[in-house]
């Protein structure tokens, strides 16, 4: 087909030109796979033969000790390195490179004996003891003193030596358990609660205090929200919960980055793994990493969506946690990248990945942006807690399927060698920010309404092909950050400030198109409601007053709205939109008490216009939005392709362009390429229909 790119959608500089990415220090130079790796759990004979399998299956890089702090410090004091010395010596004869680890996710079982001040409690404050993982607490100083030690020996000892390449801080901050009731985590409560507020005044009233009595007249009366009667618990004393166990979470990292950063050599790399709760991940990346690393088992993502059982996304919910995870770091690399079946002996996580869903999900990681992919792991561990979390080798220690796959999956990647640093191009953007984060974990309602849009703007996005990244506002986020963007939806910003709401006004002034959803501008930074007519702080921009509002209750029948004639679902919110002067009404509620007003508006302001939707978002609803506000779809030039069928994405690096298809259906699916590509994986050029089998992958070059 005679068809050029050049003049096309993909020169649309607004839309797939640079993106103001603050990509972290650390770039893979090229491709890389790796895998986990145990020494301490085989015989050391195992060592050269595991090695050299790993690089004949080209597998370059392994991931270790995270868990070993007892090989390194067997008895308080005693040091012994001559385990990692050997296994460090015998990687550089095999020319295997090493991202060395802190222990620190396991203390010793002779320091939670001598000093217990170092475990984690439950709500209820009896203590996580010895025998599982992740049992102790960011907050004791005693615990500090000893993880500052073990680093700093680690370190001074492992870093200069020329397997090692980078750095993992603990392993998988908040994994396990990411609420933390520890005597330790009290005190360090109310210093952080003191900085904060100086006045137990200020305090008082920024959590409300007055009602139900709560009213503190001593710092030393504040403890952590604790077990109350019902369900009852200060919502905003919650939220500034989260916001604790996030700076603490923070400055634990921190701590070991300082020391790592200060023996590691120069280039070497600090990073950490895995996404989990209460944590600002955007800050601890910024301030204390150079690359973020994700743990990606799709597995996990079976059954997010709304509708589980109808729900024909599955494992590309995985999808919609890699879109966060380019949030932290557009360039990213998987630490762990699932091999086998998931599970413990104490729960039973996933099946085995089906006959090339191990290559699937792993360029699942690669599609969403990144260069460095490290499956878990290289052999079944025979004991312990984890003898069913199967890795790429299984118990016997032959040859697999697993294996030929990891092998296959590897002349792939070679391939994919110019997609190395390749930006992700999007249609839009997806706004979020740490304070509504946490409010909804404090809050059912904000919960349940936030919680819908984000998974069905996902599979609204998704099923339409309409690709996406998320940006977190932060405290020095600017213009810069949004402008690329030419359309933004922040579903639901609850929670409102006001820097936010100039940023946001700034972004529509300069002809940014602007979606968002109900209950916006509800409350301030402490989750307490405004006394003001809603939006609050955005009715200017959004050009609309809410006077009545409710829930949607699923008991009562559905209510839709009228949208020049289709009816579009409202799902669980309803605010009633007031229009003000100069505010186009685009949909009105076409059902109850409220039918005739206004459901969804326009309002200019500047060059752009805000679409304000009285809802939350669904799926359906969702490419008839973006097309009205705008968004195009980076691939409507090169592939007809149906989003039910396949994931498309692209990466873009200097003028090339790179389309992936994955097929994660158990069926082969067909799809038409618009424009001549190169298959990478073959070198071939093709264009017109195409086949793929189940779970199969293609990636293209666009010539
Ligand atoms: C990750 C963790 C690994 C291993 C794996 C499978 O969360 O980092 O150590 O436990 O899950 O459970």
């Amino acid at each position: 087909m005679e068809r050029s790119i050049k003049d096309s959608i993909l020169n649309n500089k607004q839309y797939f030109g640079e993106k103001n990415y603050s990509q972290k220090s650390f770039l893979w130079e090229n491709m890389t796979m790796g895998t986990c790796y145990y020494p301490e759990h085989w015989s050391e004979e195992l060592w050269a033969s595991d090695l050299e399998r790993m690089k004949a299956a080209g597998i370059s890089v392994i991931r270790i000790a995270e868990f070993a702090w007892s090989k390194i410090e067997p008895r308080e004091s005693e040091y012994d390195f001559s385990f990692f010395d050997r296994f460090l010596e015998l990687c550089l004869e095999k020319e295997i490179k090493v991202i060395f680890s802190t222990p620190t996710a396991t203390p010793p079982a002779w320091l939670t004996e001598a000093h217990p001040e170092v475990l984690n409690a439950r709500i209820d404050g009896v203590l996580y003891r010895h025998g599982s993982r992740k049992h102790y607490n960011y907050n004791s100083p005693v615990y500090q003193d000893y993880c500052r030690n073990i680093v700093t020996q680690s370190a001074m000892h492992y870093g200069p030596h020329p397997a090692v390449i980078g750095w993992q801080i603990d392993n998988e901050l908040n994994c396990e358990l990411r609420d933390f009731y520890s005597d330790a985590d009290d005190a360090a409560f109310r210093i952080f609660l003191q900085e904060k507020y100086e006045t137990l005044d200020a305090l008082n009233a920024a959590w409300g205090n007055v009602f139900w009595n709560q009213t503190y007249t001593d710092w030393k009366e504040i403890h952590l929200p604790g077990l109350t009667p019902g369900k009852g618990v200060n919502p905003h004393m919650q939220l500034d919960y989260y916001r604790f166990i996030a700076e603490s979470t923070f400055l634990f990292c921190k701590m070991q980055a300082d020391i790592l950063r200060s023996y590691c050599k120069p280039g070497d790399f600090i990073t950490t793994n895995g996404m989990f709760p209460h944590i600002d991940n955007h800050r601890m990346t910024k301030e204390c990493l150079d690359i973020y690393m994700f743990d990606s088992y799709p597995n996990f993502a079976f059954g997010l969506g709304s509708n589980p059982a109808n729900e024909p996304l599955n494992d590309r919910w995985n999808s919609k946690t890699q879109n966060e995870v380019r949030s932290i770091c557009p360039h990213y690399g998987i630490m762990e990248q699932q091999s086998g079946a998931g599970g413990w002996t104490t729960k039973m996580e996933g099946p085995a990945p089906r006959p090339g869903q191990l290559t699937l999900w792993a360029m699942q990681s690669v599609a969403h942006g990144a260069d460095f992919i490290s499956f878990f792991r290289w052999r079944t561990c025979t004991f312990g807690t984890e003898i069913y979390w199967h890795g790429i080798l299984d118990y016997d220690n032959r040859d697999n399927r697993k294996l030929r796959e990891v092998k296959d999956f590897y002349q792939k990647l070679q391939t994919l060698e110019p997609v190395c640093n390749a930006d992700y191009v999007t249609s839009f953007g997806l706004l979020k920010d740490y304070d509504n984060v946490w409010d909804m974990e404090a809050d059912i309602w904000h919960n349940r309404i936030a919680s819908y849009s984000d998974n069905e703007i996902f599979a609204g996005a998704e099923l339409s092909n309409l690709p996406y990244d998320v940006i977190y506002l932060q405290k020095d986020s600017t213009l810069s950050d949004l402008n690329s963007y030419p359309v933004l939806i922040y579903p639901h910003p609850v929670i409102m400030s006001q820097e936010r709401a100039d940023l946001l006004t700034a972004y529509v002034e300069q002809g940014g198109t602007l979606l968002i959803g109900c209950r916006s501008g509800l409350k301030n930074l402490n989750g307490i409601c405004e006394m003001l007519p809603q939006p609050g702080l955005l009715h200017e921009l959004t050009g609309t007053d809410i006077q009545d509002f409710t829930y949607a209750s699923p008991a009562e029948e559905a209510v839709y709205a009228d949208w020049n004639g289709t009816n579009i679902p409202m799902p669980v919110f309803h605010d009633i939109l007031t229009p003000l002067p100069g505010t186009d009404v685009l949909a009105r509620y076409a059902d109850s008490y409220y039918k005739g007003e206004a459901a969804l508006t326009k309002h200019r302001t500047g060059k752009g216009r805000v679409l304000h939707l009285g809802s939350a978002f669904s799926r359906d609803t969702l490419p008839m939005l973006l097309k009205y506000a705008g968004a195009i779809s980076p691939f409507t030039e090169l592939i007809e392709a149906d989003g039910k069928d396949v994931e498309l994405t692209l990466r873009r690096k200097n003028e090339r362009t790179f389309l992936f298809v994955l097929n994660f259906q158990a069926a082969e699916v067909s799809y038409t390429l618009l424009t001549p590509m190169r298959a990478l994986y073959t070198g071939e050029e093709v264009s017109g229909p195409q086949m793929l089998p189940a779970f199969g992958t293609a990636v293209y070059e666009v010539l």
